[in-house]
């Protein structure tokens, strides 16, 4: 019997799916004998009273989330995510460079800075990487801050809109697809695998915020055991390249085999998206907190 404090932010629960697949992971971890609360900001000093820590808000060294996940670490305390992670995975220059450091499957990357915004160098690139060429500012999330440009000149000005917000930006080769495939592992062990598909006529998933909600495109779910080994593999590998917690790979498939196009840490659990095929995710999830599977 282990207490539980699932922190959450009032946005967490506006989306009945995400609110759904909190109710089920309560009964889940109450139904192994565990008790759940739900934690918010006001209460974030209760936390080394937990025997672990389960975040669910949006995760960034700047939020109050990442304050919850350092506290429960100092206090040692379980917690996904862990500080490291989310340090990390908010950064995609830092999470790239893990990623290329580990020698993971990725489309070719590029970290640019301002020397680099001009339009020869933009021409250089459309030919060495690829066109339409994709340009991210490091701190995206949900597609906000990630753009596909066509000219040296376009190059130039989405370039230097995403160098406002940070000092490096990220180019990328595009890699068509109809669907992103989705990863979650845990602890190092592959939990589920989903495909999140693109509408017709854009490139992205369809994953945005309106008026504070989160809209996301179809989520189809894909039996682990129907996955091809080549991407829960080069998943895998793109986790460790990270850390031991909890991630959503980001991959699509190329001729040989698939590339890592982002680790998240946090990654979505809607009810009936993500589970579809993995109803058991709930219960790992809290016998990873518990200390029970997945010690390293
Ligand atoms: N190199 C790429 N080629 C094709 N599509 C991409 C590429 N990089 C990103 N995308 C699309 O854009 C979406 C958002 O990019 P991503 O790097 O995941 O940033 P964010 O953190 O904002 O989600 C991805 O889910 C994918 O659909
Ligand atoms: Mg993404």
């Amino acid at each position: 019997m282990g207490r539980i404090g699932i922190f959450i932010e009032r946005y967490t629960i506006t989306r009945s799916e995400e609110m759904g697949a909190l109710m089920r992971y309560s009964q889940v971890a109450r139904r192994l004998g565990h008790q759940v609360d739900y934690i918010f900001r006001p209460d974030m000093y209760k936390i080394p009273q937990y025997d672990a820590i389960y975040i669910r808000a949006h995760t960034d060294p700047l939020n109050s989330s990442y304050i919850a996940a350092r506290t429960a670490q100092l206090n040692g305390v379980r917690v996904i995510d862990d500080p490291d992670s989310i340090y990390i995975c908010c950064d995609k220059v830092n999470m790239y460079q893990h990623l290329k450091n580990a020698g993971v499957s990725m489309p070719e990357t590029l970290f640019l800075e301002q020397r680099d915004l001009n339009l020869e160098r933009g021409a250089e690139l459309f030919h060495t990487l690829s066109n339409p060429l994709v340009l991210k500012a490091p701190n995206s999330s949900f597609s906000m801050y990630v753009e596909r440009v066509q000219t040296p000149k376009e190059y130039v000005r989405v370039g230097n809109r995403f160098l406002r917000r940070a000092d490096r930006i990220v180019a990328q080769r595009f890699i068509r697809s109809e669907f992103d495939l989705r990863v979650g592992v845990l602890a190092g062990e592959p939990l589920y695998v989903c495909q999140y598909l693109i509408p017709k006529k854009r490139w992205k998933i369809l994953t945005h915020i309106e008026n504070g909600r989160i809209i996301c495109g179809p989520v189809k779910g894909v039996e682990l055991d129907q996955a091809d080994p080549r991407l829960l593999d080069t998943a895998l590998q793109a986790a460790k390249a990270i850390g031991n917690g909890f991630y959503g790979i980001d991959l699509k498939q190329v001729d040989d085999g698939f590339v890592v196009i982002e680790v998240n840490d946090n990654p979505t659990i809607n009810a009936g998206e993500e589970d579809q095929k993995a109803p058991h995710l709930y219960e790992r999830i809290t016998r990873y907190l518990m200390g029970e599977w997945g010690l390293s």
